[in-house]
């Protein structure tokens, strides 16, 4: 099979910046067309100046990187530096990129690239808030069905939020963007907190990035020692979620995970409950499914993916 092509949406972010290390490690799967930053976990001018970090680290300069929308449809930007630092990638210190940032808008090569590649041939990989995904679909309505799959990180529903009570990050930022997307009629593959909170960092899992003895390596179990203090602190727990490679990992071994083809809303009114995925589980109503909404992880084949493909780099 030739590899999938895709773009990859995202907010760098520590985890972002994993999931772009494992897509651009692994070519015989994933062929990444491009690179598209979002305002998110920091606001745009940090998102992509890191896209642009991490594809050099990663040793692949020629990589494109588009710089896309700075605030989400409709609301303030909310942003998540007590989660990722103030650069959004605080760990070590990194150099400024020389790769450039490509001129032509994020959401202007989201719509050219699927008006040109041949129709079903390209999957979207949103990390991040969905605001770049969904102002391409509204300003272009004919590329949604040209769209061969989304892979997504975002929402939750048996562990609710993490933004608030009951939200996820990623979708709370931009809840109006999150409805369009999960309403478009696209195949619908989504990565919740219920999953990647089974994807839980340790410190035999960090010690093995280490023992690398690479850049990348060294980099990425700095980058997780510093992401993990907080979910720790917040969770008890023994590490922290890798949650965006997930997505990446689902396309290059899906038999990793599992879950169930349900249908999943997004709220965008209440203001208790803004940008919680209410998914249909349990299947009480007989609202449509349209989205495979993932449980279930088999987190040590997790792992050992990310480590075999990023010792590559
Ligand atoms: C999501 O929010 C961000 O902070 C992470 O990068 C991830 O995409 C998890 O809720
Ligand atoms: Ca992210």
């Amino acid at each position: 099979m030739p590899p999938r092509k895709i773009i990859i949406d995202t907010d760098p972010g520590q985890d972002d910046a994993v999931a772009i290390l494992l897509a651009l490690a692994s070519p015989e799967d994933i062929e990444v067309l491009g690179i598209t930053a979002v305002a998110g976990n920091v606001p745009l001018p940090l998102t992509q100046k890191n896209a642009r970090i991490v594809c050099e680290l990663a040793g692949k300069p020629e990589t494109k990187v588009f710089a896309g929308c700075d605030a989400p449809m409709k609301r303030k930007l909310v942003t998540a530096e007590h989660v990722h630092g103030k650069t959004g990638l605080d760990g070590p210190q990194m150099a400024d990129p020389t790769m450039p940032l490509q001129d032509q808008h994020a959401v202007d090569f989201i719509i050219e690239t699927l008006r040109n590649e041949p129709c079903g041939t390209v999957t979207l990989c949103p990390i991040g808030p969905l605001t770049n995904i969904a102002t391409a679909f509204e300003r272009a309505p004919d590329i949604v069905a040209r769209v061969q799959e989304i892979v997504l990180m975002g929402g939750a529903y048996f562990e609710v939020g993490n933004i608030t009570p009951t939200a996820e990050f990623n979708i709370y930022v931009d809840p109006d963007a999150a409805k369009i997307v999960f309403g478009a009629g696209v195949p619908l593959v989504v990565m919740p907190l219920d999953v990647t909170h089974k994807a839980l960092t340790t410190r035999n899992r960090i010690d093995a990035f280490r023992s690398m003895h690479t850049k990348v390596g060294d980099m990425v179990a700095a980058w997780t020692d510093f992401f993990e203090r907080f979910d720790m602190e917040k969770y008890g727990s023994e590490g922290a979620p890798l949650h965006d490679p997930c997505t990446i990992a689902y396309l290059i071994e899906p038999q990793l995970f599992e879950g169930r083809h349900i249908n999943v809303e997004i709220e965008t009114e209440s203001e208790l409950t803004l940008g919680m995925t209410v998914a249909d589980w349990w299947r009480v109503t007989d609202r449509p499914a349209n989205a495979m909404f993932i449980k279930d992880v088999d987190a040590s084949g997790f792992y050992a993916l990310l480590a075999a493909r990023l010792a590559r780099l």
